[in-house]
């Protein structure tokens, strides 16, 4: 663990490459506060970006190509930009999303130079905090950054979607990637998924902080599942069609229409598209109470959209639940649900201030009683999004 970052991250750099790094760059993780499954549906989301964030240090090279070195894996792997390809080598696996990002920056007419990189991450790997969409957010900042273009914010997320789907197969919405780019420090972010047009809610200064939990389960069906859902969304949305042909997405559907036709949908259907409406709804209702200062009915809210993602969108598990039960049990937790995709991974509660220290010595036990796993637990604010600090 590198103890002070950047300065470590830049000394680790030269030693490596024998000159300085030019560029330093550094994207978020993020936890998403409510509004689950929402993103690919056209809907709300509101999440914000973490304190933790993957790091990045680079300098040109003229011959084009980018050897890389992870202090992580204490892995290199080096590739030319001529013909990128996905590395099949296990240990290099994570070198795939700075091909992977490269690859559709070209695609886009952005002339890339070859790099000396070394990376560095604090967002806990495949624990549902983000960690590829803020590698990708990274590398695309600091490859755009070392040929002296300032891209836009809005499309390096839209590219990293891009370079996720392509690579990783998994058809993700645009949340992750969004918040890792254009997070705003000590604030939320409240996403209309479709327009990408975005408010950043200011979160309580105190008095309530955001503690994430692990659940420390490997999330194995998510990417099959995920995909599955996507489509169980889209056929609802073609059957409802026939009663609303105005509608292109389950955000188009109000609460009152899918009550009135939501008979026609197959009993799986209409239990997939009942969380993606409601959600939307708890995510409108959270935002005015959190402007009007109502934390306890923030939290209701939160626990609300779990019981929804639980029972409807079957996306939770017993690890996620248990943790979920050991933490309402903390008194002064206004609410706590799994955040992220599902089946595994993290997490999140609103904890009262005063309560943050019983949520850490309680939670734990109250888990592995539960299931015999540990859980990790983080307390973060909400940070800044992608940014080059060199
Ligand atoms: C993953 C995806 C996001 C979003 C969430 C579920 O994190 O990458 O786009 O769909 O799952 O809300």
């Amino acid at each position: 663990m590198l103890a002070s970052l950047p300065q470590e991250l830049e000394t680790r750099f030269a030693d490596l490459f024998g000159r300085p790094a030019e560029i330093v760059v550094r994207a978020p993780g993020r936890v998403n506060l409510i509004g689950e499954h929402t993103d690919y549906n056209d809907g709300f989301v509101f999440p914000c970006a973490i304190e933790r964030s993957i790091w990045m240090a680079a300098s040109p090279r003229s011959d084009g190509q980018v050897r890389a070195y992870s202090l992580n894996f204490g892995q290199s792997s080096t590739f030319s930009l001529n013909t990128i390809e996905k590395t099949q080598n296990p240990s290099e696996a994570w070198s795939n999303y700075l091909r992977a990002i490269a690859a559709i920056l070209q695609k886009e007419g952005v002339a890339l130079s070859g790099l000396d990189v070394v990376t560095y991450g604090t967002v806990p790997i495949g624990a549902g905090l983000s960690s590829s969409a803020s590698m990708l957010v990274a590398a695309g900042l600091m490859y755009t950054s070392a040929v002296g273009e300032e891209i836009d914010l809005k499309r390096l997320a839209l590219l990293s979607q891009r370079a996720e789907r392509e690579f990783v197969g998994v058809n993700v919405g645009i949340m992750d990637q969004f918040i890792s780019a254009l997070g705003k420090r000590d604030h939320a972010l409240f996403i209309d998924t479709r327009t990408l047009d975005y408010e950043a809610v200011p979160l309580p200064a105190s008095g309530v902080q955001i503690v994430i939990a692990d659940t420390n389960k490997k999330r194995g069906l998510v990417d099959s599942e995920y995909n599955n859902r996507r489509s169980e969304c889209e056929q609802a949305v073609k059957i409802l069609k026939g009663f609303l042909p105005s509608i292109t997405a389950l955000r188009d559907v109000s609460i009152a229409e899918f009550e009135q036709y939501a008979h026609a949908l197959p009993e799986v259907v209409c239990k997939r598209a009942r969380h993606v409406i409601s959600e939307n709804t708890r995510v409108l209702e959270s935002i005015t109470a959190l402007k009007s200062g109502d934390i306890a009915l923030f939290g209701e809210l939160m626990n609300a959209s779990h019981e929804s993602l639980k029972d409807d969108y079957a996306v939770s598990c017993s690890e996620l639940d248990a943790l979920v039960t050991a933490s309402r049990s903390v008194e002064g937790v206004f609410g706590s649900r799994m955040t992220g995709a599902g089946f595994g991974g993290c997490t999140v509660s609103l904890v009262a201030d005063s309560a943050v220290n019983a949520f850490q010595e309680q939670v734990p036990a109250l888990y592995q009683q539960a299931t015999g796993l540990e859980t990790t637990i983080y307390t973060t604010k909400a940070e800044q999004g992608a940014e080059r600090i060199r």
